[in-house]
């Protein structure tokens, strides 16, 4: 018997400190209007010293649990999608899962950048749709202050920190309808870090060289994401055997506000109709868009019934889309 999933509930966090471009003027050649005419960002949220991923997605999760109303006990899997964990060993799952009380919950990471919550949405839509499993919590969490060179004004002035959290469930009224997702191993010099796997570890020279941060190809990543949002909306549409003009609303990642608009030209969106909070928060990698797709829900912007595309890109390369129908 084949299930459908839908999102039954959601939360989100974002840290309480917040880093507006009036502070990056102080340390770095760059100005306000440069930022906001460039990106569309005024502030991000960043961590305080001593703040971790899990203080974050802990309350994302917690949030998410109470609006779906549904127990920590009652979770089947939790599914993690983070570029910076507490720790590389145990998986953030896991921490998640102890601190939940999650007890009969399996748990795993996943790293697919940006992209991260399209794809682990795509997976537990997966063990929903064949009956494996029944609740499944998914967060796309990110402290990229930990890997930001704060001498880099090109890379530095784009990221924030956040956590947003959804629960996957069986539904009998709409629910997710389609998801895509694809990857071009072929970009991967475009959006980096080099050191600290395997291939290059933490040594006292990669520190003073600064191979612990992200390095980026600013234009190449351009390009490619006006590209691949547009490509990406549109499989989720065709696999959803909708056409263009049945989407409602648009949560597309939030990494340039340029990126989205001329994407949302693309796919003829009406502005209105598209969710944009990147002058708050920045690039949060994969909490953009549960952090956004909470953000929109709690507003009242999603009607039940409706329509709602969400679209990501990210590192490795990787892209992605979800399509929706608002069950909420
Ligand atoms: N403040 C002031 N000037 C800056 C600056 C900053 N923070 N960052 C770059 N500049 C300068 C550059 O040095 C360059 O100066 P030059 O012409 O004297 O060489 C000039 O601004 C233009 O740089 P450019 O890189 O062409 O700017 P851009 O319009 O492409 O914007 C990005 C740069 C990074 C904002 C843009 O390329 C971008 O958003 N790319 C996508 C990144 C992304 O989405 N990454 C995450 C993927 S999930």
């Amino acid at each position: 018997m084949k299930y459908t999933a839908g999102i039954i509930g959601l939360g989100s966090c974002v840290p309480d400190r917040i880093m507006n471009n009036f502070d990056f003027e102080k340390i770095m050649d760059t100005s306000d209007e440069w930022i906001r005419t460039r990106t569309g960002i005024k502030e991000r949220h960043i961590v305080s010293e001593g703040e971790a991923n899990t203080d974050i997605s802990i309350k994302a999760a917690k949030r998410a649990i109470e609006d779906a109303k549904i127990d920590p006990k009652d979770l089947d899997l939790i599914i993690v999608s983070t570029i910076t964990p507490d720790t590389v060993l145990p998986p953030t799952s896991c921490l998640i899962q102890e601190m939940l009380g999650a007890t009969n919950a399996a748990a795993f990471d996943i790293s697919a950048a940006c992209t991260g919550f399209i794809y682990a949405l795509t997976i537990a839509t997966q063990f929903i749709e064949n009956g494996m499993y029944k609740n499944i919590l998914v967060i796309g969490a990110e402290i990229l202050s930990s890997i930001t060179d704060y001498t880099d004004r090109t890379t530095s002035i784009l990221f924030g920190d956040g956590a947003g959290a959804a629960i996957l469930s069986r539904v009998d009224e709409g629910g997710i309808l389609s998801t895509y997702i694809g990857a071009d191993g072929s970009g991967k010099d475009y959006l980096f870090i080099p050191a600290g796997g395997s291939r290059l570890g933490t040594s006292v020279q990669t520190i003073e060289q600064n191979l612990h941060t992200v390095k980026m190809a600013g234009n190449e990543v351009f390009k490619f994401a006006v590209r691949k949002m547009e490509e990406a909306s549109l499989e989720a549409i065709k696999k959803a055997g909708l056409k263009l003009e049945d989407v409602d609303f648009l949560i597309p990642h939030q990494a340039n506000i340029r990126i989205i608009n001329s994407s949302a030209k693309r796919l003829n969106m009406d502005m209105e109709n598209v969710y944009i909070n990147i002058d708050k928060y920045g690039n949060m990698s994969s909490a953009s868009i549960p952090v956004a797709l909470d953000e929109a829900y709690r507003k009242g912007k999603l009607k039940k019934g409706d329509n709602v595309l969400l679209v990501g890109f990210g590192g490795g390369l990787t892209w992605g889309s979800t399509m929706i129908k608002w069950n909420l």
